[in-house]
């Protein structure tokens, strides 16, 4: 089955199902196949277990189950989880998903109790539960991955605080930038992204078990208990919305489709800055691949895949909304559908990651062909209209004389730096000799202070600020 990483799945069409009572022909096979969702579900096995051991804690705090029967509840769910960790649970297409294999299996193997663990609870505010729990964990191990491809671009910035390379805007040479300043850009971006997902994390961690198949239960359990035992923040308040509510995944999936974009946005520079025409980079064989065919080339298929699988990133997010968006209250089966687009952006984002720091981590820079391209005068254009405002030229008037200066190194095929005095004068009386000074690089990046902008010192102090943040 697909996604079975774990455990067998087999296709044992004859076995009972939780709802023999009512029904008396067989599910066709055909349905069974079409409606299961252990072959992709299965994943929620542990935080399934988990919230099954919290319910049993309010059951028996409620008198409905005996302490013995809690401990055998406890005990035969551990062993399954034992044998499912270690590949040794065979998962039933006949039982669905996730929930009703373990149930099923548990009163198996311990008669009553088991029988008894269903009481006061759905499938529907099961599974709402188990997906909160599985997301809240994965939250987390996302924190931990951005934080950690934080550090990684920190690191390269640092390395190479001294590299100035163009910036560009439309892809055509605008101002020059440190190339530190570029790889910060992304430590902005990912922190907000990080902050996205510890605040979709803070939604998502109500707990909904309590609220039954849609209006709760006549039997009445301790939601709070269940809560603080499964370390939730609080219980959902409205039973109707914590059966139907997706709000939490579509929250995760928009941020990750967010990573995802950023992470293709990066891709696109790192194959720029690999390419033969800039050879600003290169990218160590190790996250490199090569040609069955063409023996010289080395390509960069991380950033490539990344910028690709953001499509199904994103398509992921438009997939669960369009699922969502004509299901009238309450839970409606077309929510199943939520579990394959929520795990496959989960996995893609997490291996996009930490691919992604292997790969930054090995980043040789060029310094000599940054300097190389950097040289290029015209990166001062905006530098020599500046120049002429702090002499009083309005900056319009000022932004069209260094237009015509442009225009003559054109026809003259030279660079600004070539153009006389004379020339610069005939232009606007404004110019001095000192009009050449303008041309120096470093003085042209110390004099980029603003807060935000890249001077050598505010690119230090920002690397330092983010060593700082990023500590530990
Ligand atoms: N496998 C189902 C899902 O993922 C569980 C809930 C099913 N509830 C039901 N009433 N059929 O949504």
């Amino acid at each position: 089955m697909t996604g079975l990483a774990t455990g067998a799945c087999v296709g044992d069409f004859s076995r009972p199902i939780m709802w023999k009572g009512r029904f008396q022909e067989q599910t066709a096979e055909l349905l069974q196949t079409f409606s299961e969702s252990i072959s992709f579900d299965w994943r929620l096995w542990r935080h399934d277990i988990e919230g099954s051991i919290a319910h049993s804690a309010a059951l028996e705090k409620a008198g409905l189950i005996s302490k013995d029967e809690r401990a055998q509840i406890v005990a035969g769910l551990r062993e399954i989880g034992a044998e499912i960790t270690a590949g040794k649970f065979e998962f039933k297409i006949a039982l669905e998903d996730i929930h009703m294999n373990i149930e099923d299996e548990l009163t198996r193997r311990i008669g009553d109790a088991g029988a008894k663990l269903h009481t006061a609870r759905s499938r529907n505010d099961q599974v709402a539960t188990d997906i909160r729990l599985y997301l809240r964990d994965e939250c987390d191990a996302l924190s931990v991955l951005v934080r950690d491809f934080q550090r990684a671009l920190v690191e390269l910035a640092e390395r190479e605080s001294n590299v100035i390379i163009p910036g560009y805007t439309h892809l055509q040479r605008a101002q020059p930038v440190a190339f530190a300043h570029h790889l910060l850009a992304y430590v902005e971006m990912f922190a907000r992204d990080a902050a996205r997902i510890s605040d979709a994390r803070k939604r998502m961690n109500i707990l909904p078990l309590g609220s039954g198949a849609i209006a709760g239960s006549t039997i009445v359990l301790d939601r709070e208990f269940i809560a603080s035992q499964l370390g939730f923040d609080g219980v959902t308040q409205n039973s109707m919305d914590a059966v139907s509510d997706r709000d939490f995944a579509v929250e995760l999936l928009a941020a990750l489709a967010l990573i995802a974009t950023h992470l293709s946005r990066l891709s696109e520079d790192v194959i720029l800055w690999a390419s033969s025409e800039f050879q600003f980079i290169t990218i160590s064989d190790a996250y490199t691949t090569g040609s069955s065919l063409m023996p010289q080339k080395k390509n960069p298929d991380v950033a490539e895949l990344t910028r690709g699988k953001t499509g199904r990133v994103i398509g992921n997010l438009v997939s669960l909304l369009t699922t969502l968006k004509g299901l009238p209250m309450t839970y409606n089966r077309d929510m199943q559908e939520d579990k394959e687009p929520v795990f496959d952006s989960v996995d893609t984002v997490k291996n996009s990651l930490a691919v992604f720091i292997g790969m930054m981590r090995g980043i040789k820079v060029n310094r000599a062909a940054c300097a190389t391209a950097v040289a290029d005068p015209m990166l001062l254009a905006t530098d020599l209209a500046d120049y002429l405002v702090n002499h009083g030229v309005p900056f319009r008037k000022a932004h069209e004389v260094i237009g015509k200066a442009v225009a003559l190194c054109a026809q003259r095929a030279c660079a600004l730096p070539a153009l006389t005095l004379t020339d610069y004068q005939q232009l606007s009386s404004a110019f001095a000799a000192d009009v050449f000074e303008c041309f120096d690089l470093a003085k042209a990046m110390a004099a980029r202070k603003a807060t935000g902008a890249p001077s050598p010192q505010n690119v230090s102090a920002q690397i330092a600020r983010w060593k700082a943040t990023l500590a530990g």
